[in-house]
Protein backbone atom coordinates (compact mmCIF):
# COMPACT_ATOMS: atom_id res chain seq x y z
CA UNK A 1 0.00 0.00 0.00
CA UNK A 2 1.16 4.01 0.09
CA UNK A 3 -1.74 5.01 1.74
CA UNK A 4 -1.63 7.96 4.07
CA UNK A 5 -3.08 5.70 6.98
CA UNK A 6 -0.91 2.46 7.86
CA UNK A 7 -3.32 -0.65 7.28
CA UNK A 8 -4.07 -2.43 10.36
CA UNK A 9 -3.78 -5.91 11.59
CA UNK A 10 -7.47 -7.49 11.31
CA UNK A 11 -7.42 -11.26 13.13
CA UNK A 12 -8.54 -13.52 10.32
CA UNK A 13 -9.28 -17.58 10.55
CA UNK A 14 -6.88 -18.33 8.04
CA UNK A 15 -4.09 -16.21 9.56
CA UNK A 16 -0.38 -18.03 10.67
CA UNK A 17 1.06 -20.97 9.73
CA UNK A 18 -2.52 -23.08 10.81
CA UNK A 19 -5.20 -20.91 10.11
CA UNK A 20 -7.97 -21.97 7.84
CA UNK A 21 -11.02 -19.93 5.94
CA UNK A 22 -14.08 -20.00 8.04
CA UNK A 23 -16.50 -21.35 5.67
CA UNK A 24 -19.71 -18.76 6.82
CA UNK A 25 -17.69 -15.84 6.50
CA UNK A 26 -16.70 -17.27 2.77
CA UNK A 27 -20.38 -17.76 2.06
CA UNK A 28 -21.03 -14.28 3.51
CA UNK A 29 -18.66 -12.85 1.32
CA UNK A 30 -19.59 -14.75 -1.54
CA UNK A 31 -23.18 -13.40 -0.69
CA UNK A 32 -21.51 -9.78 -0.35
CA UNK A 33 -19.34 -10.10 -4.01
CA UNK A 34 -22.25 -11.52 -5.92
CA UNK A 35 -25.16 -8.81 -4.70
CA UNK A 36 -22.69 -5.67 -4.20
CA UNK A 37 -19.37 -5.86 -5.85
CA UNK A 38 -19.98 -8.28 -9.20
CA UNK A 39 -21.74 -4.87 -10.44
CA UNK A 40 -19.02 -4.24 -11.32
CA UNK A 41 -15.85 -6.42 -10.74
CA UNK A 42 -15.26 -9.97 -11.66
CA UNK A 43 -13.46 -12.80 -11.33
CA UNK A 44 -12.78 -14.18 -14.64
CA UNK A 45 -9.74 -16.81 -13.28
CA UNK A 46 -12.08 -18.35 -10.49
CA UNK A 47 -13.90 -21.36 -11.89
CA UNK A 48 -17.67 -21.51 -10.45
CA UNK A 49 -17.03 -25.16 -9.86
CA UNK A 50 -14.50 -23.97 -7.04
CA UNK A 51 -17.31 -22.40 -4.76
CA UNK A 52 -18.50 -26.20 -3.31
CA UNK A 53 -14.55 -27.61 -2.77
CA UNK A 54 -13.93 -27.89 0.79
CA UNK A 55 -11.62 -25.49 2.43
CA UNK A 56 -13.52 -22.85 0.15
CA UNK A 57 -16.56 -21.97 0.29
CA UNK A 58 -18.27 -25.12 0.55
CA UNK A 59 -21.78 -24.78 -1.46
CA UNK A 60 -23.60 -27.93 -2.14
CA UNK A 61 -23.23 -29.11 -5.58
CA UNK A 62 -27.43 -28.21 -6.48
CA UNK A 63 -26.41 -24.56 -4.57
CA UNK A 64 -23.48 -24.09 -6.97
CA UNK A 65 -25.42 -25.42 -10.20
CA UNK A 66 -28.23 -22.82 -9.18
CA UNK A 67 -25.41 -19.96 -8.36
CA UNK A 68 -23.70 -20.26 -11.70
CA UNK A 69 -27.08 -20.55 -13.78
CA UNK A 70 -27.33 -16.39 -13.35
CA UNK A 71 -24.33 -15.43 -15.21
CA UNK A 72 -24.63 -15.88 -19.11
CA UNK A 73 -21.30 -17.03 -20.79
CA UNK A 74 -20.92 -16.94 -24.48
CA UNK A 75 -20.59 -20.76 -26.13
CA UNK A 76 -18.16 -20.50 -29.22
CA UNK A 77 -19.62 -24.48 -29.91
CA UNK A 78 -22.90 -22.90 -29.66
CA UNK A 79 -21.70 -19.77 -31.59
CA UNK A 80 -24.04 -17.94 -28.88
CA UNK A 81 -24.78 -17.23 -24.98
CA UNK A 82 -26.40 -19.48 -22.55
CA UNK A 83 -26.75 -19.35 -18.59
CA UNK A 84 -23.14 -20.63 -17.01
CA UNK A 85 -22.54 -24.20 -15.33
CA UNK A 86 -19.95 -24.92 -12.69
CA UNK A 87 -17.21 -25.64 -15.23
CA UNK A 88 -17.19 -22.30 -16.27
CA UNK A 89 -15.52 -19.29 -14.61
CA UNK A 90 -16.77 -16.28 -13.18
CA UNK A 91 -17.68 -13.55 -15.51
CA UNK A 92 -14.83 -10.46 -16.25
CA UNK A 93 -15.56 -7.05 -15.08
CA UNK A 94 -18.62 -5.80 -16.41
CA UNK A 95 -17.20 -2.13 -16.06
CA UNK A 96 -13.85 -1.66 -18.03
CA UNK A 97 -12.18 0.59 -15.12
CA UNK A 98 -13.32 -1.63 -12.58
CA UNK A 99 -10.20 -4.08 -11.98
CA UNK A 100 -11.14 -7.58 -11.59
CA UNK A 101 -10.66 -8.94 -7.95
CA UNK A 102 -9.46 -12.86 -8.68
CA UNK A 103 -6.02 -12.23 -7.95
CA UNK A 104 -6.50 -8.36 -6.07
CA UNK A 105 -5.92 -9.77 -2.30
CA UNK A 106 -2.32 -11.24 -3.28
CA UNK A 107 -1.31 -8.13 -5.69
CA UNK A 108 -1.74 -5.80 -2.73
CA UNK A 109 0.54 -5.73 0.52
CA UNK A 110 0.67 -4.06 3.52
CA UNK A 111 3.16 -5.54 6.00
CA UNK A 112 6.17 -6.50 5.38
CA UNK A 113 9.47 -7.31 7.13
CA UNK A 114 11.01 -6.51 9.45
CA UNK A 115 14.03 -5.80 8.32
CA UNK A 116 13.04 -8.43 4.86
CA UNK A 117 12.86 -11.56 7.27
CA UNK A 118 8.94 -11.70 6.72
CA UNK A 119 7.68 -12.47 10.59
CA UNK A 120 5.27 -10.33 10.04
CA UNK A 121 4.38 -12.50 6.77
CA UNK A 122 3.95 -15.43 8.74
CA UNK A 123 2.03 -14.43 12.01
CA UNK A 124 -0.49 -11.94 10.05
CA UNK A 125 -0.22 -13.07 6.26
CA UNK A 126 0.87 -10.35 3.94
CA UNK A 127 -1.69 -7.92 4.51
CA UNK A 128 -3.89 -8.15 1.15
CA UNK A 129 -7.18 -8.76 2.73
CA UNK A 130 -6.36 -6.28 5.47
CA UNK A 131 -6.02 -3.74 2.79
CA UNK A 132 -9.06 -4.27 0.60
CA UNK A 133 -10.94 -4.51 4.03
CA UNK A 134 -9.59 -1.06 4.89
CA UNK A 135 -10.11 0.52 1.31
CA UNK A 136 -14.14 -0.22 2.10
CA UNK A 137 -14.21 1.90 5.07
CA UNK A 138 -11.35 4.08 4.35
CA UNK A 139 -13.74 6.73 2.82
CA UNK A 140 -13.83 10.15 4.34
CA UNK A 141 -16.31 11.49 2.33
CA UNK A 142 -14.92 14.55 0.23
CA UNK A 143 -15.18 13.95 -3.21
CA UNK A 144 -13.46 16.02 -6.48
CA UNK A 145 -14.40 15.95 -10.10
CA UNK A 146 -11.32 16.13 -12.40
CA UNK A 147 -11.72 15.67 -16.42
CA UNK A 148 -15.37 14.35 -15.83
CA UNK A 149 -13.96 11.64 -13.16
CA UNK A 150 -15.86 11.73 -9.73
CA UNK A 151 -12.50 10.93 -7.29
CA UNK A 152 -13.36 10.03 -3.86
CA UNK A 153 -11.12 10.83 -0.68
CA UNK A 154 -9.58 7.42 0.84
CA UNK A 155 -7.15 7.43 3.23
CA UNK A 156 -5.88 3.76 2.49
CA UNK A 157 -5.50 4.17 -1.74
CA UNK A 158 -2.15 4.83 -2.81
CA UNK A 159 -2.48 8.85 -3.59
CA UNK A 160 -5.43 9.01 -1.73
CA UNK A 161 -7.72 9.25 -4.13
CA UNK A 162 -10.17 6.73 -5.78
CA UNK A 163 -12.25 6.18 -8.87
CA UNK A 164 -14.89 3.41 -6.37
CA UNK A 165 -17.38 5.27 -4.98
CA UNK A 166 -17.93 3.78 -1.54
CA UNK A 167 -19.32 0.27 -2.21
CA UNK A 168 -20.52 -0.76 0.81
CA UNK A 169 -23.15 0.56 3.33
CA UNK A 170 -24.70 0.03 6.74
CA UNK A 171 -27.09 -3.21 6.07
CA UNK A 172 -26.27 -3.50 2.15
CA UNK A 173 -26.70 -6.91 2.59
CA UNK A 174 -29.19 -9.16 4.72
CA UNK A 175 -28.02 -12.33 5.68
CA UNK A 176 -30.42 -15.14 5.76
CA UNK A 177 -29.06 -16.00 9.54
CA UNK A 178 -29.69 -12.30 10.77
CA UNK A 179 -25.15 -12.20 11.28
CA UNK A 180 -24.06 -8.70 11.61
CA UNK A 181 -24.10 -6.23 8.58
CA UNK A 182 -22.00 -3.44 8.98
CA UNK A 183 -19.67 -1.93 6.96
CA UNK A 184 -16.97 -3.16 9.21
CA UNK A 185 -17.93 -6.68 9.71
CA UNK A 186 -18.90 -7.09 5.63
CA UNK A 187 -15.41 -5.84 4.95
CA UNK A 188 -13.72 -8.27 6.63
CA UNK A 189 -16.21 -10.86 4.97
CA UNK A 190 -16.25 -9.77 1.59
CA UNK A 191 -11.98 -9.10 1.85
CA UNK A 192 -11.63 -13.10 3.69
CA UNK A 193 -13.83 -14.06 0.43
CA UNK A 194 -10.96 -12.46 -1.91
CA UNK A 195 -8.19 -14.15 -0.24
CA UNK A 196 -9.44 -17.32 -0.58
CA UNK A 197 -10.48 -16.67 -4.69
CA UNK A 198 -6.99 -15.59 -4.63
CA UNK A 199 -5.29 -17.72 -2.75
CA UNK A 200 -8.01 -20.96 -2.34
CA UNK A 201 -4.95 -23.77 -1.85
CA UNK A 202 -3.92 -21.85 1.40
CA UNK A 203 -5.17 -25.18 3.89
CA UNK A 204 -3.65 -27.55 1.95
CA UNK A 205 -0.34 -25.44 1.09
CA UNK A 206 -0.13 -24.74 5.26
CA UNK A 207 -0.63 -28.54 6.03
CA UNK A 208 1.80 -29.66 3.75
CA UNK A 209 4.21 -27.11 5.57
CA UNK A 210 3.58 -28.42 8.50
CA UNK A 211 4.27 -32.15 7.39
CA UNK A 212 7.66 -30.58 5.82
CA UNK A 213 8.13 -28.96 9.02
CA UNK A 214 7.62 -32.38 11.26
CA UNK A 215 9.57 -34.51 8.50
CA UNK A 216 12.57 -32.31 8.55
CA UNK A 217 12.73 -32.23 12.22
CA UNK A 218 12.91 -35.86 13.10
CA UNK A 219 15.41 -36.15 9.77
CA UNK A 220 17.43 -34.15 11.17
CA UNK A 221 17.32 -35.54 14.78
CA UNK A 222 18.28 -38.91 12.95
CA UNK A 223 20.79 -37.54 11.19
CA UNK A 224 22.19 -36.22 14.04
CA UNK A 225 22.34 -39.47 15.99
CA UNK A 226 24.18 -40.96 12.56
CA UNK A 227 26.97 -38.84 12.65
CA UNK A 228 27.41 -39.48 16.44
CA UNK A 229 27.41 -43.30 16.17
CA UNK A 230 29.86 -43.10 12.93
CA UNK A 231 32.09 -41.14 14.54
CA UNK A 232 31.97 -42.71 17.80
CA UNK A 233 35.47 -44.32 17.52
CA UNK A 234 37.15 -41.46 16.22
CA UNK A 235 37.72 -39.48 19.38
C1 LIG B 1 -11.17 -0.72 -7.61
C2 LIG B 1 -12.92 -3.81 -4.32
C3 LIG B 1 -17.46 -2.64 -5.61
C4 LIG B 1 -15.70 0.12 -9.19
C5 LIG B 1 -11.25 -1.65 -6.61
C6 LIG B 1 -10.13 -2.28 -5.94
C7 LIG B 1 -10.62 -3.13 -5.01
C8 LIG B 1 -12.06 -3.07 -5.09
C9 LIG B 1 -9.83 -4.01 -4.05
C10 LIG B 1 -8.65 -2.04 -6.28
C11 LIG B 1 -8.04 -0.93 -5.48
C12 LIG B 1 -6.56 -0.85 -5.80
O1 LIG B 1 -6.22 -0.69 -7.00
O2 LIG B 1 -5.73 -0.95 -4.88
C13 LIG B 1 -14.30 -3.75 -4.37
C14 LIG B 1 -15.19 -4.52 -3.52
C15 LIG B 1 -16.45 -4.17 -3.86
C16 LIG B 1 -16.37 -3.22 -4.96
C17 LIG B 1 -14.72 -5.51 -2.44
C18 LIG B 1 -17.75 -4.63 -3.24
C19 LIG B 1 -17.89 -4.64 -1.88
C20 LIG B 1 -17.38 -1.82 -6.70
C21 LIG B 1 -18.51 -1.31 -7.43
C22 LIG B 1 -18.01 -0.51 -8.44
C23 LIG B 1 -16.57 -0.54 -8.34
C24 LIG B 1 -19.98 -1.63 -7.12
C25 LIG B 1 -18.75 0.30 -9.48
C26 LIG B 1 -19.88 0.97 -9.19
C27 LIG B 1 -14.31 0.15 -9.04
C28 LIG B 1 -13.44 0.96 -9.88
C29 LIG B 1 -12.11 0.73 -9.42
C30 LIG B 1 -12.23 -0.22 -8.32
C31 LIG B 1 -13.85 1.86 -11.03
C32 LIG B 1 -10.81 1.38 -9.91
C33 LIG B 1 -10.53 2.55 -8.98
C34 LIG B 1 -9.29 3.33 -9.29
O3 LIG B 1 -8.28 2.75 -9.68
O4 LIG B 1 -9.34 4.59 -9.12
N1 LIG B 1 -12.43 -2.17 -6.07
N2 LIG B 1 -15.05 -2.99 -5.23
N3 LIG B 1 -16.22 -1.34 -7.27
N4 LIG B 1 -13.58 -0.53 -8.12
FE1 LIG B 1 -14.32 -1.72 -6.67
Amino acid sequence: GGGSHAVENVDFSFDGPFGSYDVNQLQRGLQIYTEVCAACHGLKFVPLRTLGDEGGPHLPEEQVIEYSKQFEVFDADLDDFRAATPVDHFPASALDTAPDLSLMAKKRAAFHGPYGLGINQLMKGTGGAEYISALMHGYTGEEKEQAGVTFYENHYFPGGWISMAPPLYDEAVEFADGHSNSVEDMAHDVAAFLMWTAEPKLGARKQAGFAAVIFLTILSVMLYLTNKRIWATAK
